[in-house]
């Protein structure tokens, strides 16, 4: 028996069922969730899993019959105030915080409710408030009004405001969503602090990936049911995603054979101290090589010594036959490098800028006219064709690129770079932050792409994602390549088996 099964229960739901008009959200659920453990609520969208945090925080209630234990107490439903009381916090997509009010203010705000002035109430408070992220890990600067932030740090503002109020069962719904991966990874970090201090964390997702890393156990649901309860040891993605679909996943392998092209990208016995060493790898006009591995194998930093960002201590880069060191990330482009990054939400788009002018930033020199102005002619040309192209659908292409949802956002990204008339497409994690419904656009453009002669090198952590859309899979581990799997000849739990072994 796991030690944690010891763990007196922090939440158990039975029983629990909601139905809105005629339609059956939930369908007689049930839901244990241990003290201090990180438990993963899986499940594709629509089935019902934030019907369930509405619930137990009483912003919904249950049809009769539901049993809710709350920290051994028993009950048949349960008010918001009551919920709070009782530890309960939540984390929502949308944070629910006070945008003009400062991080100190918002972190407080539960405590600054009463007839003292608020200033003074938000300084008695601050010793409380910087003990709570501490306690965190985490330095805030205090007094910045709070839509100031990026996203990443409205959430740990989120997060401490519900440790200000003790809280002890933390229900973070898709928190990740709109995260980047470095984002996603300091949040995981945080999770892992909360859990260690005995803090329960029920922790929605619907990506793959990070539900294996960081939960211990994982509870899938389908259509408003309970699927199972899982340990997260010895679960892989193909098998996860099996259960929240219901449907074996197609192994719809599209790899063909590149091996006849003429190589775009040729790197040999690349070294960087510290970040990976040794790397060959070739990748051919045509073809899409895929690289994955655990977060923190070395591809990401691979990615950036070859778009100039770094510089290798050792090896060779070939590009197009001739050799090629670039000094700078500008160098590279002009090379015919492009870099899709994963930390597109804060690096690849200037969010309160239009989508036209994202699209062109990188190719402003071809917009000039002879007297060095911006020809509005021509930018309009450029963007107009990179939309249709991609089919990223826009209302107008000068409202501001923020108005997008995150995969139409990730067409943007694509409409820059693809601007430059790149050889080699570097895509670093393409689909984080961007809805399961679509992705499968995303890779049927980098399939075009391919066709169309684009060397592209597709970095991801989805195995399935590297299987399905890549020619050829690369493994890297501790900074080296240290094997190949033919998508053809390997099944998703197969590669999984390597590398999470
Ligand atoms: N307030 C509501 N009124 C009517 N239907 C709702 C309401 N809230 C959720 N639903 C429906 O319940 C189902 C589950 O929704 P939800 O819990 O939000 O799913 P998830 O969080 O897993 O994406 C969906 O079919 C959704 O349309
Ligand atoms: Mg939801």
């Amino acid at each position: 028996m796991d030690a944690s099964e010891t763990k007196p229960l922090a939440l158990r739901l039975g029983h629990v069922s909601k139905v809105f008009g005629g339609v059956r959200a939930l369908d007689d659920v049930s839901l244990d969730v241990r003290e201090g453990e990180v438990h993963c609520l899986a499940g594709e969208n629509g089935c019902g899993k934030s019907t369930i945090i509405k619930i137990v925080t009483g912003v919904y209630q249950p049809e009769p019959g539901a049993e809710i234990e709350i920290f051994g107490e028993r009950r048949e439903g349960i008010s918001p105030v009551q919920s709070r009381a009782r530890g309960i916090a939540v984390i929502w997509q949308d944070l629910a915080l006070f945008p003009h009010m400062s991080v100190a203010e918002n972190i407080a705000f539960d405590g600054l409710v009463g007839a003292r002035p608020r200033l003074v109430r938000t300084a008695r408070l601050r010793p409380a408030v910087e003990a709570v992220l501490t306690r965190l890990g985490v330095s805030l600067d205090l007094d910045a009004a709070l839509n100031t932030l990026p996203i990443a740090q409205r959430q740990i503002v989120a997060i401490a405001r519900a440790l200000m109020g003790r809280a002890r069962l933390v229900f973070m719904d898709e928190p990740t969503a709109s995260l980047t991966q470095s984002e996603t990874d300091r949040l995981l970090e945080i999770v892992r602090t909360l859990s260690a201090q005995g803090v329960a964390v029920v922790f929605v997702s619907h990506r793959l990936a990070e539900v294996l890393e960081i939960s211990e156990r994982v509870t899938v649901m389908r259509d408003g049911r309970i699927v199972g309860v899982f340990p997260t040891k010895g679960m892989t993605q193909a098998r996860l995603g099996e259960l929240m679909t219901g449907a074996t996943l197609e192994h719809a392998v599209s790899a063909r054979d590149r091996s006849g092209a003429p190589p775009v990208l040729d790197v040999s016995g690349l070294s960087r101290a510290g970040d990976f060493a040794d790397i060959d790898l070739t990748v051919r006009a045509g073809e899409v090589v895929g690289l994955t591995g655990l977060i923190g194998a070395g591809r990401t930093e691979l990615a950036h010594a070859l778009i100039g960002m770094t510089q290798p201590d050792r090896g060779t880069i070939r590009l197009n036959g001739k050799p090629f060191r670039p000094a700078s990330i500008r160098a590279a482009i002009r090379a015919g490098i492009a870099y899709v990054s994963e930390d597109r939400l804060s690096l690849g788009l200037i969010q309160p800028q239009s989508i036209a002018d994202n699209t062109v930033i990188s190719v402003l020199d071809r917009i000039r006219t002879p007297l060095g102005l911006l020809s509005e002619r021509r930018k309009a040309r450029i963007v107009d064709d990179w939309i249709a192209e991609l089919a990223v659908k826009i209302g107008h292409r000068e409202d501001a690129v923020s108005t997008l949802s995150g995969g139409n956002q990730q067409r943007v990204v694509l409409a820059k770079w693809l601007a430059t008339e790149p050889t080699l497409l570097i895509l670093d994690s393409p689909t984080v932050g961007v809805d399961v419904g679509a992705r499968a656009g995303i890779f049927q453009i980098v399939r075009r792409l391919a066709d169309q002669g684009l060397a592209i090198l597709l970095i991801s952590d989805e195995v399935s994602e590297v299987l399905f859309n890549a020619d050829r899979v690369l493994h890297m581990a501790g900074g080296r390549i240290i094997e190949s799997f033919d998508p053809h000849a390997t099944s998703i739990a197969q590669a999984e088996a390597r590398i999470y072994a």
